[in-house]
């Protein structure tokens, strides 16, 4: 069953995006199981925290890599192999192709060394399509503005980065979108909720995955 992945800046849309994609594909009977990276396994959300947390003192990149390659190795090994096995769909929101953006990129790592790493976390498990939602890194910085005042939620470690950091982010998404064409889907994220989840339908039927 298809493996798919919803990547984009932060407040891109991803999971809007995923809950109706999920709707579509739930409503049509199919079995999906839904994650997030990092996170979803108990040890996940726990380095999530590390990871994501404004306080204390933050990991050097190096370990930051690690720690987000830590929490992913455990989703695929606890939730994304088991799930392909039973024949079900993985929807996942991030996955390795954040750490190309953000630690490479944009915190400037070695990319072999990254996609090194990430070979050997995710090598049994490639994702089958990548669907990026583009937004300028002002649209981005908009509407975690609104969000934090509108809901009073604080900006989490990665989302208080500069924008010259956001923009090489979003660099390094469009870097992969060109490098691997063909397992890529690059929409607006600025168009209306209804219109991306009938692209992300489309290309699911043009793949036949989908009746
Ligand atoms: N297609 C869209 N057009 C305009 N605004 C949108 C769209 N999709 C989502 N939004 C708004 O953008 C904000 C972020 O949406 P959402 O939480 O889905 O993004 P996200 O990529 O999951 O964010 P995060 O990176 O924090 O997980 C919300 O206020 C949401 O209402
Ligand atoms: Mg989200």
């Amino acid at each position: 069953m298809p493996f798919v992945v919803f990547e984009g800046l932060d407040a891109s849309g991803k999971s809007t995006l995923i809950n109706k994609v999920r709707d579509s594909l739930e409503g049509a009977q199919h079995s999906c199981v839904f994650l997030r990276d990092p996170g979803t396994t108990a040890l996940g959300e726990k380095l999530r925290k590390i990871i994501l947390s404004t306080e204390g003192e933050a990991p050097v990149p190096r370990a930051e890599t690690l720690l987000y390659q830590a929490a992913r190795v455990q989703m695929v090994e606890k939730n994304i192999l088991p799930a392909l096995q039973q024949n079900q769909w993985v929807l996942c929101d991030r996955f390795y192709s954040s750490t190309v953006a953000f630690q490479a990129f944009a915190r400037g790592l070695n990319l072999d060394d990254i996609e090194h790493l990430n070979h050997f976390v995710a090598s049994d498990c490639e994702p089958d399509l990548f669907v990026f939602l583009d937004i300028s890194v002002d649209e981005s910085q908009r509407r975690k503005e609104n969000r934090a005042s509108d809901l009073g939620v604080a900006q989490d470690r990665m989302e208080k980065e500069a924008i010259s950091f956001q923009e090489k982010v979003r660099e390094g998404y469009l870097y992969q979108a060109r490098k691997h064409a063909q397992r890529w889907l690059v929409l607006d994220g600025t168009q209306p909720p209804e219109t991306l989840v009938t692209s992300v339908l489309d290309e699911m039927k043009r793949r036949q995955w989908l009746g």
